[in-house]
């Protein structure tokens, strides 16, 4: 007899991604975001939860708004740390490779036409936030849909550090999630507003963001 072997970290089971893909792009259709708990593959997430842990923190850059030149520190709105992840880890590119397979998979059942992805890790140290904002303003920006992915094991109510999504502008109460290993939250980028209360622990995250091309005659954007 030969012992079942695990499967390994990095090769993702089709059929359960395919069923949790299924599920939120219902959630999408339904109602615009979508919240699933225990969702992220556990070797993919516990790897990307070392490979963070391993970064130096000199790679976790003080988190700007915006970008190019537009980008501002600005500890007003936002005060975590983040480090983009380009794939040259093999962590970084297992995500990357999943979220590739969420985006065709997105563009068949919905017709979103995603065309690119940009994700960071994102350290909130205690007393970290970021305050209500939206990731992209209608008409304006590219980014058409937000994930993110949490890495903090035992998480309590006591611990804060809670994503609220808000339905729209005049929402005050929102719906709070839980920071927690392997939940993974999806949003249309311009339909919600969304905020991070205050950590009391060290926060792990991802936040990722699928754009449409918007390449204008010889203006390419995104930069391929
Ligand atoms: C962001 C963001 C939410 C979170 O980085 O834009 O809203 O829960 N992050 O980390
Ligand atoms: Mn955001």
């Amino acid at each position: 007899m030969v012992a079942l072997q695990q499967l390994p970290s990095s090769g993702g089971d089709k059929t359960n991604d395919e069923t949790l893909f299924g599920l939120i792009a219902q959630d999408l259709e339904n109602q615009g975001y979508s919240i699933r708990h225990g969702a992220l593959p556990e070797g993919l997430a516990m790897s990307l939860f070392e490979h963070q842990q391993d970064l130096a923190s000199e790679a976790f850059k003080k988190a700007g708004i915006g970008r190019g030149e537009n980008y501002l520190e600005n500890e007003f709105v936002r005060t975590d740390e983040i480090c983009w992840i380009n794939g040259d880890a093999e962590a970084g590119k297992n995500w990357l490779d999943w979220t590739a397979n969420l985006q065709s998979f997105l563009n068949r059942r919905l017709f979103l036409g995603l065309f690119s992805f940009e994700s960071h890790f994102a350290h909130y140290r205690p007393g970290d936030y970021y305050k209500r904002h939206y990731d992209a303003f209608r008409g304006e920006a590219n980014r058409v849909l937000s994930v993110v992915a949490y890495f903090n094991s035992d998480w309590t109510v006591a611990d804060g550090g809670e994503l609220v999504l808000y339905k729209d502008d005049h929402d005050k109460q929102g719906v709070k999630v839980m920071p927690l290993f392997g939940t993974l939250v999806t949003f249309l980028s311009e339909e919600f507003p969304h905020e991070v209360l205050a950590a009391k622990r060290d926060r792990h995250s991802i936040a990722g963001w699928f754009r449409v091309n918007t390449s204008v005659f010889d203006r390419v954007d995104p930069p391929l």
